[in-house]
């Protein structure tokens, strides 16, 4: 359901973003302060390139993967389009198609992890990240804040409107501490065009994901709640 889900976004994916260039140059200007100059870095969740390309850009060597083929090669073919080298592979976080050791940094960004939906998925794909970091390796996770969401349980998000007049918004239905999402793209053609996917995701607290972390081995698990754009999870391999 997922991998299907963001195959049928890869191609519009860019425009919930009034600007995706801005995005993708402020995104990775604010990861740079987490990602040593230099660093071998995993984008294990790249979708269309958001992170990877903006990393890329940056200097930092990145290998991006992601559960949706099409969304794999449409990060390679922007990076290309961008003058950067991005090589980027189909896979799931769970099994990596990667040696131990071979990252300085494993990065999920933009809520990806929370796809996995029971403890024991979340645990699989950390143990799998921690993997192939290198001994002393740095993994960062960005989740939405569900600290904040489990206590309000909203129903939807706001409409935000990208290029082109694309309209996006998602109404949620919560199944305790899961939601199923809806997710509408409404695009202005002769008369409205309305595109609508489904995906479900796990609330998970930093509480939980801390936990959980530490379970899979990881050490001196961080938290900064306002340096990106999404609570972002920082720990280590060791
Ligand atoms: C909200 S998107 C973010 C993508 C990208 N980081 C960005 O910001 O553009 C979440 C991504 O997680 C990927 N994903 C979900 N479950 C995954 C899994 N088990 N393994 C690898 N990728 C997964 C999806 O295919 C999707 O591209």
């Amino acid at each position: 359901m997922t991998g299907a889900f963001y195959d049928g976004l890869a191609g519009t994916y860019d425009l919930m973003f009034p600007d995706w260039d801005a995005s993708m140059a402020r995104q990775a200007s604010q990861l740079a302060e987490f990602v040593p100059a230099g660093a071998r870095v995993l984008d294990c969740a790249c979708g269309i390139g958001t992170q990877a390309i903006g990393l890329a850009m940056r200097g930092y060597e990145v290998v991006g993967a992601d559960l949706s083929p099409k969304a794999a090669v449409r990060a390679v073919v922007e990076a290309s389009a961008r003058g950067v080298a991005l090589r980027a592979l189909s896979s799931d976080m769970r099994a990596l198609p990667f040696a131990d050791g071979s990252f300085d940094v494993v990065l999920a960004a933009d809520n990806a992890l929370p796809h996995l939906l029971t403890s024991d998925d979340v645990l699989a794909a950390l143990r799998e990240m921690r993997r192939v970091l290198r001994p002393g390796g740095r993994l960062v996770i960005s989740t939405r804040d569900y600290d904040a969401i489990r206590r309000d349980r909203p129903l939807s998000t706001p409409p935000s409107v990208g290029p082109g007049r694309v309209v996006w918004f998602q109404l949620w239905h919560w199944d305790n501490d899961q939601y199923e999402l809806e997710m509408f793209q409404l695009h202005e053609a002769d008369s409205w065009r309305v595109v609508v996917g489904k995906a479900r995701y796990w609330a998970i607290t930093r509480h939980e994901l801390t936990e959980l972390a530490e379970r899979a081995g990881l050490r001196h698990v961080e938290w900064s709640l306002h340096a990106y754009c999404q609570p972002l999870m920082v720990a280590t391999n060791g």
